[in-house]
């Protein structure tokens, strides 16, 4: 499964890029706003930090402003990937790009028939959001189950990027399910390595060998 890193900070991006964990990276309006600083300028940073896809929205809701945007954000890079709002206006443009050979990430799926949408209108990724879904008590994981088994009946090449991930259970559910991407919080990502036996178990090797050296 690849790794992707939902976060628009750059130091974020360095330290897990050093852990050899990002395949790619997810932004959205507000992970950009949080940073103060130019949208270009951070993808463009984004894009000399990570070999791999980095989704940039847009901010239009008409599909002719979103492919404009998306026409610009495309130049920064060859690796940019758009992202386009779950919309009848979406998909139109979602269309539009594919035709240009320009990538898209679907975002804000909340349901299997949206994500079978996306896909028909040539989507390269979908994100269906697990976390927002969990906090309305639908369970998320079921939306991504539903999601991988309709493009794998139907050979689908647009691939599931699970989104909206709030711990590490989440990425465990989302590997199980076989989903390709799972977009993880840089503060998920450090829950991930950790265990408490295995510090328990540095301490006590360390322990006895400072006993063993007195
Ligand atoms: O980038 C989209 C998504 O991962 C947002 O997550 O936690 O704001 O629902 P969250």
């Amino acid at each position: 499964m690849k790794f992707f890193i939902d976060t628009a900070n750059v130091d974020e991006i360095r330290e897990a890029n050093a852990m050899g964990m990002v395949d790619g990276v997810t932004t959205n309006p507000s992970l950009i706003a949080k940073e103060g600083r130019d949208f270009k300028e951070i993808i463009a940073e984004i894009c000399s930090l990570v070999d791999g896809p980095i989704s940039a929205e847009v901010i239009s809701l008409d599909t002719e402003g979103m492919v404009s945007e998306a026409r610009e954000l495309a130049k920064i890079d060859d690796n940019i990937v758009i992202k386009i709002p779950m919309t009848v206006d979406g998909l139109k443009a979602v269309r539009l790009l594919t035709a240009e050979e320009i990538k898209t990430n679907v975002t804000l799926i909340f349901s299997p028939l949206q994500a079978l949408m996306a896909a028909k209108a040539g989507a390269s990724f979908v994100s269906p959001f697990v976390g927002r879904l969990d906090d309305l008590s639908h369970e998320g994981m079921e939306l991504v189950e539903q999601v991988v088994e309709i493009y794998s009946n139907y050979a689908f090449d647009t691939e599931v990027i699970v989104a909206s991930i709030r711990n590490p259970l989440h990425v465990l559910e989302s590997a199980l399910i076989g989903a390709d991407i799972a977009t993880i919080p840089f503060s998920v990502l450090k829950k991930l390595a950790a265990h408490p036996l295995t510090d328990k178990g540095i301490k006590a090797f360390l322990d006895d060998w400072k006993k063993a050296r007195k």
